[in-house]
């Protein structure tokens, strides 16, 4: 069965972690630091700490720009849980904004709206979390001058852009905002097994979730309140267990490698499915502007099924049936029980996202794809599809 995504490993990857499990240091050792100086040098951000997946990352971002119970912090609906949930575990309020119809990344006009509003109430947005959605980057631009404009945070939720550009620039992300948050999930651009990051230019930050990454424990003398020998740390605040491993960041290093090449086999595949489906009713295709270079980490086509003799769920089976297992990213988080229970949205709050949830699967895309099962997806669709 071929599914959406999936990891791609070589020799060289497991050579990598191998040395490790053959080394002294299974968890806490260099190849931690080296992995984040991969990194560093590869996103250009001043400072890099890898964490044991991207949900922690979020977390700890939460943490670190000190949202607290009463700050409004809003993003986009069509993103994973994750991204809404870290507002939750702060205790800070979650809002959420349209998406913009063909980016589908934040549209900054309903942004700043929102900021207004909440103004006009009294009300500060604490933060925008922008979510560079399938590997498409948000409108950066837009977001930083609203940011700068009403003194917000702004967060990058980047675990599905890396590799991508905005205006030809690789390093994009962290020239608008003040964190990034990654994730290395296998079905990501590259893979730790779990994993995640988060990058800011902002020492404090960086200190805060280093801190809180490893229980909160500070060894460092100018933050110490005393000093009983060098066994000795202190505990200011309370932090979690969200390191990662060094075979983990191994396999990072060794990954991160080939980023280039994987997101240019992706992109290899999102031209073919282009070029299949550019001209077919009912079909829309992601876009890929002048100012961003997409790195498809997803593949969202876009199907009018209530012009279709077929509904999403028979599509779905008839995929199947041809060995292919669709998947649809996402179901808009506002729509979710607990966010409908607990903070009062509605079905019909944004109708961008919805109708793009109702219209949306994303294609099986990742480099280890062949061209035979490229095929047989394409085929599979115009079979499927009234021409
Ligand atoms: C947009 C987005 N944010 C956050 C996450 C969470 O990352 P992880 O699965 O590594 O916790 C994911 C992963 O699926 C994601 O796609």
């Amino acid at each position: 069965m071929i599914s959406y995504g999936k990891q791609s490993i070589d020799q060289t990857d497991i050579d990598a972690v191998v040395q490790v499990l053959k080394s002294d240091w299974l968890t806490q050792g260099p190849a931690v630091k080296t992995f984040e100086n991969d990194l560093q040098k590869y996103f250009g951000a001043k400072h890099t700490c890898v964490v044991s997946n991207g949900t922690a990352a979020l977390h700890l971002t939460a943490l670190a720009l000190d949202w607290q119970p009463g700050d409004i912090v809003i993003t986009s609906p069509i993103t994973f849980l994750a991204t809404a949930n870290c507002i939750v575990y702060a205790g800070a309020i979650p809002d959420f904004i349209d998406i913009d119809p063909n980016t589908y990344t934040l549209d900054p006009n309903l942004a700043e709206e929102k900021v207004k509003f909440y103004q006009s109430k009294g009300k500060k947005v604490k933060a925008i979390i922008g979510v560079d959605y399938a590997g498409h980057p948000c409108d950066w631009n837009a977001l930083r001058e609203i940011a700068d404009k009403y003194d917000l945070q702004l967060v990058n939720d980047n675990c599905h852009a890396l590799g991508a550009s905005y205006f030809d620039d690789k390093q994009y992300a962290i020239k608008y905002a003040d964190i990034i948050t990654q994730s290395y999930h296998p079905v990501k651009h590259l893979t730790t097994g779990e994993g995640g990051a988060i990058l800011t230019n902002n020492p404090e930050i960086d200190d805060k979730v280093r801190r809180l990454r490893s229980h909160g424990m500070t060894k460092d003398p100018s933050q110490l309140e005393n000093n009983d020998g060098p066994w000795y740390y202190e505990m200011h605040e309370v932090g979690y267990n969200y390191r990662i491993t060094d075979f983990q960041c191994a396999l990072g290093s060794s990954q991160l490698k080939k980023l280039n090449s994987f997101v240019e086999k992706r992109c290899l595949i999102a031209s073919r499915y282009d070029d299949s489906f550019a001209n077919i009713v009912n079909l829309k295709i992601p876009e890929n502007n002048d100012s961003i270079d997409h790195s498809y980490h997803l593949y969202p086509l876009q199907i009018d099924f209530e012009k279709c003799s077929f509904t999403k769920v028979q599509f779905f089976e008839k995929m199947k049936e041809s060995g292919i297992n669709l998947q649809i990213h996402y179901i808009p988080i506002h729509m979710q029980p607990f966010y409908r229970k607990n903070y009062g949205f509605q079905k019909g709050d944004f109708p961008v996202s919805e109708n793009f949830y109702h219209k949306e699967v994303s294609l099986p895309i990742y480099p280890d794809l062949s061209n035979k099962d490229v095929s047989l997806v394409i085929d599979s669709i115009l079979r499927i599809m009234p021409t």
